[in-house]
């Protein structure tokens, strides 16, 4: 029989959990192992340093609920979240690239026409998000939906406050030629939740706490790799330090301020707007 040494510890764990059913289970607990133990031996963590640990893991569980999620935040500021994007969606280059998800999408958003306004009467500059969704050959894709959600001129998601309808979130099928367009209002860059336990540990840090002006795009359209994304507004505040890491250069778009009159729905504005064009472009799937 083997002891268990300090020496040997790790090998006896792994190679228990290496007995998991599935192969691919067996490989991703034998390297969790491996580098927990590996980090532990680094930093000589102490028996508090584990509890602390352990206490700041349920506070994150216990937080978290079907409106807050504590843990995406986690991975989200841990850097975990897009080196997981960057990983799984090594795109063509001339493909849309993709960014985090966040922890505010809710799903069954309302469906709303070409143009049509997600931001009910909200206040903040009237926004026009237009443009097409083609493939790699440039050939447009007809039925695409996109799924929008932002944040308020207050950087509040809808999944933060006690609403019962919903808010600044919509999908927007595209038309034949492959052409859509969103009204909103203009997001401005926000904190992310700072009340939690991830609030705790970024409090500690001389990290910036605040996410660039962005609106969400989540486009699953059949043939196609999904595309979570977002589009950031060029010039905005915190772009270079995202909370997230969530910045890509080629999804900062121009928001050009236009005067009153004409508007890309084929309607007009009485007061001045905002007009930022975005060709999404899918890679196929698989
Ligand atoms: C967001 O953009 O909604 C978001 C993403 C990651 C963490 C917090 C917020
Ligand atoms: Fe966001």
């Amino acid at each position: 029989m083997e002891l268990v040494t300090e020496d040997n510890i790790t090998d006896l764990a792994a190679a228990r959990w290496g007995t998991a059913h599935d192969p691919r289970t067996a490989q991703v607990l034998t390297a969790l192992v491996r580098h927990l133990h590996s980090f532990a031996r680094e930093v000589r963590l102490t028996e508090a340093e584990w509890m602390s640990a352990i206490q700041w893991l349920n506070r994150t569980g216990q937080i978290s609920d079907d409106k807050r999620e504590e843990f995406i935040l986690a991975s989200d500021v841990l850097g975990l979240s897009m080196l997981v994007v960057q990983m799984n969606n090594r795109l063509d280059p001339a493909a849309t690239p993709a960014t985090v998800l966040g922890p505010f999408h809710i799903d069954g958003s309302p469906e709303l026409g070409f143009g049509a306004d997600m931001s009910d009467g909200l206040p903040g500059a009237p926004l026009y998000v237009h443009g097409t969704v083609r493939d790699l050959d440039g050939k447009p894709v007809g039925g695409a939906v996109l799924d929008v959600w932002q944040a308020d001129t207050d950087g509040a998601y809808e999944s933060q406050l006690d609403v019962d309808e919903a808010r600044l979130r919509a999908k927007y099928t595209t038309r034949e030629d492959g052409t859509y367009c969103v009204r909103t209002i203009a997001p401005l860059g926000y904190a992310i939740p700072m009340d939690g336990p991830v609030g705790e540990l970024i409090s500690r840090t001389a990290i910036s706490h605040f996410r660039p002006a962005h609106v969400h795009f989540l486009l699953a359209v059949p043939g196609y790799a999904p595309l979570i994304t977002h589009l950031f507004r060029e010039g905005a505040q915190y772009l270079d330090s995202d909370v997230v890491f969530g910045t890509k250069a080629e999804l900062v778009v121009r928001f050009a301020e236009r005067p009153p009159g004409a508007t890309p729905d084929g309607g007009s504005s009485d007061v001045p707007w905002l007009d930022a064009r975005y060709d999404f472009v899918l890679q196929p799937e698989g």
